[in-house]
């Protein structure tokens, strides 16, 4: 089931994340769109669970030896899926993970079918407005060297940011947003709304909302 999150107002240090978590839960899996803010959230989140942090397109890259924009470039979107599908079931056999799905993972029957059917999995989707999400990486891809968010423990790697393939065209990158739009509600067993909310309140949001 879905839950639509508003600010909320609680304070950080309220929350005892290992406690708060239900029991079986083994992996958190965050989706959204591309600037949602999975990775900067991700890695807040995993810190506080004293849990694993993951980027998918990290592990590609790490996989592969090459960046996400230059298999795009060499061999194209639909070799990308394969390498995608293909880290997000090695990914998926950790545990105490908290994964940041890249934005079109979710569009792949197969990707779903993984994260649906791997138990222990929950998938969270951190939502906002296309503009919204549009702005800030075009904000990112200006200023790559502007910090994001830091985490509290020792982080792992996460890929630098690079200029998005896909968000080459407004128009075509705001017709995937609302393709997807439904694909991320379904699959997610909560929807954060993250427009109004810091990093660290859509954690503690994610947090006190999990079932
Ligand atoms: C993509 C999103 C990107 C990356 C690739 C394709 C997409 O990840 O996987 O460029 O299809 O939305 P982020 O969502 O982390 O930017």
């Amino acid at each position: 089931m879905n839950v639509q999150i508003a600010a909320q107002s609680e304070p950080q240090s309220a929350i005892e994340p290992q406690s708060a978590l239900p029991a079986g839960l083994r992996r958190l899996v965050l989706t959204g769109f591309m600037g949602a803010g999975k990775t900067t959230v991700g890695l807040l989140l995993a810190a506080r669970l004293g849990w694993e942090f993951l980027d998918l397109d990290a592990y590609i890259e790490s996989r592969t030896g090459l960046t996400v924009p230059s298999i795009f470039a060499k061999h194209g979107e639909p070799r990308f899926r394969q390498l995608e599908s293909q880290a997000l079931a090695s990914a998926l056999g950790r545990s105490q993970v908290v994964l940041a799905l890249g934005g079109g993972a979710p569009e792949v029957l197969t990707n779903r079918l993984l994260l649906e059917q791997t138990p222990g999995t929950t998938t969270v989707f951190l939502n906002a407005p296309f503009p919204a999400l549009f702005d800030r990486c075009m904000m990112q891809a200006l200023n790559p060297a502007a910090p994001v968010a830091k985490p509290t423990t020792e982080p792992a790697p996460t890929k630098p940011d690079q200029p998005r393939p896909l968000l080459a065209d407004p128009t075509v990158a705001e017709a995937r947003f609302l393709a997807r739009q439904p694909i991320y509600r379904r699959l997610a067993r909560l929807t954060v709304d993250t427009a109004d909310l810091s990093p660290d309140e859509t954690v503690a949001a994610l947090l006190a909302n999990l079932t």
